[in-house]
């Protein structure tokens, strides 16, 4: 089984990946990663991308970036869990290229799904938590950071582009897409994932 949480910055995506982690882990050995990121190769890119310095990053350069961060932690983490039986769930995947960088940057969305592809090695989530959370409320949540990064410095029309952009990709989706009210207290909505959970993972209550 293989969960993914997306959402826009400030969404609440971590809070309720790890409270998920911490349900699924009384039941099955349980991976919890982050993408871009959690293997040498793909901090070292993460550091990469979400440098304030690198102004002049070029869209598809930005795309190959995560596709290659993406397919690092695939080999060296999610396929070696998910072949010894666990559970791996992943705070953000392949759905925030398309809303970043297909929507947000507006790169062709035929593009973005064959790098997806191979960034993933064709591994498609079983499962996706979309959280969708109103702009200001999340950005008041994420707003007493002091250095925003690259991503998060972006403009108010971008950020708008990538909410549609996740709204799109659940409607496109529904089977494997599940959007979530993000703008609830944190208990409301970790209860909503649990009972979603435990009818579709048939574990007791
Ligand atoms: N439902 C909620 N209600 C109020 N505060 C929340 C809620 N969910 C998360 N928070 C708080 O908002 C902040 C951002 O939450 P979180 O880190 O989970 O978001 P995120 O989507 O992972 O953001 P990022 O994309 O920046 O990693 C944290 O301080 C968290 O405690
Ligand atoms: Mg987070």
């Amino acid at each position: 089984m293989f969960i993914t949480f997306e959402g826009i910055d400030g969404s609440g995506k971590s809070v309720q990946a790890k409270r998920c982690a911490d349900l699924l882990s009384r039941h099955s050995p349980v991976l919890y990663c982050f993408d871009p990121g959690h293997t040498a190769i793909g901090n070292a890119v993460r550091g990469i991308l979400l440098n304030t310095a690198h102004a002049e990053m070029d869209p598809r350069t930005e795309l190959l970036l995560y596709a290659a961060a993406r397919s690092q932690l695939v080999t060296e983490e999610v396929l070696p869990f998910l072949n010894k039986g666990g559970i791996v769930i992943s705070d953000r995947f392949y759905d925030s290229t398309t809303a970043y960088q297909g929507y947000g940057r507006q790169l062709p969305l035929d593009l973005i799904r064959r790098l997806n592809m191979t960034g993933a090695h064709d591994l498609v989530p079983d499962l996706t938590f979309i959280i969708d959370t109103e702009l200001h409320t999340a950005s008041g949540r994420v707003g007493r950071a002091a250095d925003p990064d690259r991503l998060e410095s972006e403009s108010q029309a971008f950020k708008q582009r990538v909410q549609q952009g996740y709204r799109a990709i659940a409607e496109n989706e529904p089977e494997r897409c599940k959007l979530i009210d993000g703008n609830r207290p944190v208990e409301a909505i970790h209860r909503e994932i649990r009972s979603f959970l435990e009818e579709k993972l048939n574990i007791e209550k």
